[in-house]
């Protein structure tokens, strides 16, 4: 029976509240396929920062290296300065593993609201493929005469030819293997920067021509990027970018397929460790509540499952969401909205977690 290590990550707010569903989810879905799972815990995350002064030690980083993958809640709180959680522990980690694809379905599901007026389900399923590592995130730059009239600030957009070819090349493949209109569209800004894009652009056409004849390949710059994500979402099948554009156009993304209740990501190495979560935050407001909505963190479930090759048990877990929907228990997916219609973060959990014993 093939045995997996799942690094169970709540972190902070909320983040507890939808892993423990989406954990409750995975290990039904484990139990029906038949695999096992050890899940050692990691507590990292505000609490254990505002006790200990610790943020992520580079011994969490060599536990985090023995497990299959790791399943994480969310980072954030509202009692640490921003910056010190988001860079030292998600991405630290991000760096640390190498994990140098943000993987982001959009994909609006059945009797989920839009925001977008006359688009259903089959228009709004696109993958966004986000370089993960480097560009404006390197942190490359400075500051000088700080606070003074006379301040400078660097912040540098960075990019190796070989950071771009490994993203390509997953986004290249990613594209053939999803099989849908086999079109891959590179999202840049080649008329402004005409360096960094141009690099982009110049070796998104060499590999394409190359390696992947049967891809079509488009172009689009990130602005009118998010003007077609509205007006025509269903042009798209994967979309390639660098981190910074991937990082924004992906919470427009979570907006068109119904919120941040239900967008979920992978943090990939193909060849290493992954993390996957729900990309909405810790919400810090609703911490507690039981009424977060645990669908984002158990579709992060499901994309841990097909990552680490338990294809069927992570497709069964889809049906089972799906399910959930058809079902019409729930009138929203807000935190509101689940309160309103007296359901609750765990009944959903436990919903989705018993049709997958029979989906
Ligand atoms: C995301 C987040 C992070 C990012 C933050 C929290 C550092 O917004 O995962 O999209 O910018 O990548
Ligand atoms: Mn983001």
């Amino acid at each position: 029976m093939a045995k997996y290590t799942i690094g169970l990550f709540p972190g902070d707010g909320t983040g507890p509240e939808v892993l423990r569903e989406g954990i409750k989810v995975v290990r039904a879905a484990a139990q029906r396929f038949g695999f096992t799972l050890e899940t050692p815990e990691f507590d990292f995350g505000g609490d254990r920062y505002l006790r200990t002064g610790e943020v992520l030690p580079d011994s969490a980083i060599d536990e985090f290296r023995k497990c299959s993958a790791i399943y994480l809640g969310a980072i954030g709180h509202p009692d640490v300065k921003p910056g010190i959680l988001e860079k030292g522990i998600l991405l630290k980690t991000r760096f640390e593993l190498d994990q140098y694809i943000n993987l982001r379905p959009v994909k609006l599901y059945p009797h989920v609201d839009t925001p977008l007026k006359d688009k259903g389900p089959a228009d709004i399923d696109f993958v966004v493929v986000r370089e993960n590592t480097a560009g404006l995130y390197t942190g490359l730059g400075g500051v000088q005469r700080k606070g003074t009239p006379y301040e400078v600030a660097i912040q540098e957009m960075v990019y190796t030819r070989y950071e771009v070819d490994r993203c390509l090349q997953y986004a290249f493949e990613y594209t053939r293997k999803r099989n849908k209109n086999k079109t891959l569209t590179l999202c840049g800004k080649t008329n402004v920067l005409t360096f960094v894009y141009d690099l982009w652009e110049r070796a998104f056409h060499e590999m394409g021509a190359k390696d992947f004849p049967d891809i079509k390949r488009d172009y689009a710059h990130v602005d009118a990027t998010t003007m077609w994500m509205v007006k025509n979402p269903e042009w798209f099948d994967v979309i390639v970018t660098g981190n910074m554009f991937g990082d924004i156009i992906t919470d427009l993304g979570a907006m068109i397929q119904g919120g941040m209740g239900i967008a979920a990501g992978g943090n990939i190495n193909p060849k290493g460790v992954s993390m996957f979560e729900p990309i909405g935050g810790s919400a810090p407001k609703y911490t507690n509540l039981n009424v977060i909505n645990p669908l984002a963190c158990i579709f992060a479930g499901q994309m841990l499952l097909e990552h680490i090759g338990e294809t069927e048990a992570g497709l069964c877990i889809e049906r089972a969401v799906v399910a959930l929907l058809e079902s019409r228990v729930l009138s929203g997916l807000s935190a509101k909205e689940i309160k309103e219609c007296g359901m609750s973060t765990t009944k959903i959990g436990d919903i989705v977690a018993e049709y997958v014993t029979k989906v």
